[in-house]
């Protein structure tokens, strides 16, 4: 596996295994590698003939300088782990090589679906995201690149950057790898203590919580009391939303019966953690009330 710290090493190896009709699978993450970003590197590789990962922890992402700083780092074994995944090169450049004139000029700005959720309590920080990620796209030339539901409201939004701005990519989006007990893998999670770790399970039991309360007829406003009473049971969260929205445009539905995410985060000691699972709200058709009549 190759490590390229350079943007023209970068561009010429992929346009050089473009021209022997090789397709590129992109993979972009920040490093701190776990089984969710490895997972991404798997459905790469099924799809496409050279799997390219990006690790870049991007300054323009974060509004914390502390978050920034304190996010984790670990070259060394993050090169082992891509590998063994069957990632074929690496491009993990400076702070410099991305961005050689400082923040830039022209920023990729998303519309709507960027101010809400994750938007309000981190104001640019998906301006940061947009604009990395088109760079990324724009070096690498790939023909699919491969995100995580995990980071549901990311996924939207630069599925609609592609679309918006026509870049002749596709965007594949891989389900969530959650621990045992539910918990979603994030590289965040090794921040948190013993206890902390414990209370973090409150997100996914919020979601389940949800999603049971839809499937057996609740309406909205109730599941989402239902979510947030979940996660204000645990003294350690400190929640900030959770919500059942349309997954396309992170709007309240109009109408039942439609396909729905439900979405949490919460804050808990040092880390701001988010998680969302899929849902689906059972209408008032008496006989699918009725397990024992169909
Ligand atoms: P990062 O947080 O490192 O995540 C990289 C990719 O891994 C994202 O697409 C994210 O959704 C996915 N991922 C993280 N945890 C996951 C899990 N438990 N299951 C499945 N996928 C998971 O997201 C970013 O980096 C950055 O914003 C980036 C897109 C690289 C731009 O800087």
């Amino acid at each position: 596996m190759e490590l390229i710290r350079e943007r023209s090493a970068w561009r010429s190896l992929l346009e050089k295994r473009r021209k022997r009709g090789d397709s590129i699978g992109l993979v972009p993450t920040m490093g701190a590698l776990h089984a969710g970003h490895l997972s991404l590197a798997t459905a790469a590789v099924e799809r496409c003939d050279f799997v390219a990962m990006t690790i870049f922890v991007n300054p323009l992402q974060f509004g914390d300088e502390k978050d920034l700083a304190a996010y984790p780092r670990d070259l060394g074994v993050d090169l082992q782990t891509a590998g063994d995944s069957g990632v074929h090169a690496v491009f993990a450049p400076s702070v410099g090589e991305i961005y050689p004139f400082g923040k830039p000029s022209t920023m990729v700005r998303p519309g709507p679906l960027a101010d809400r959720l994750e938007g309000i309590a981190r104001p640019s920080h998906f301006e940061g995201v947009a604009t990395v990620v088109t760079k990324l796209f724009a070096l690498s030339g790939a023909s699919a690149a491969f995100f995580g539901e995990k980071d549901f409201q990311q996924l939207a939004i630069v599925s609609r950057l592609v679309d918006d701005l026509d870049l002749p990519i596709e965007v594949v989006g891989c389900p969530i790898v959650r621990e045992a007990d539910g918990l979603a893998l994030s590289s965040r999670n090794r921040r948190l203590s013993r206890a902390e770790r414990q209370a973090a399970t409150a997100l996914f039991r919020s979601l389940e919580t949800g999603r049971l309360a839809l499937a057996h007829g609740s309406d909205l406003d109730t599941a989402e009391k239902m979510m947030m009473a979940e996660l204000t049971s645990e003294p350690l969260v400190t929640p900030s939303y959770a919500v059942a929205v349309e997954p396309a445009t992170l709007e309240r539905p109009e109408g039942a019966g439609r396909p729905l995410r439900l979405l949490v985060a919460a804050t808990i000691g040092p880390v701001r953690l988010i998680d969302n699972v899929a849902a689906e709200q059972r209408g008032s058709d008496p006989v699918a009330l009725d397990p024992v009549a169909s």
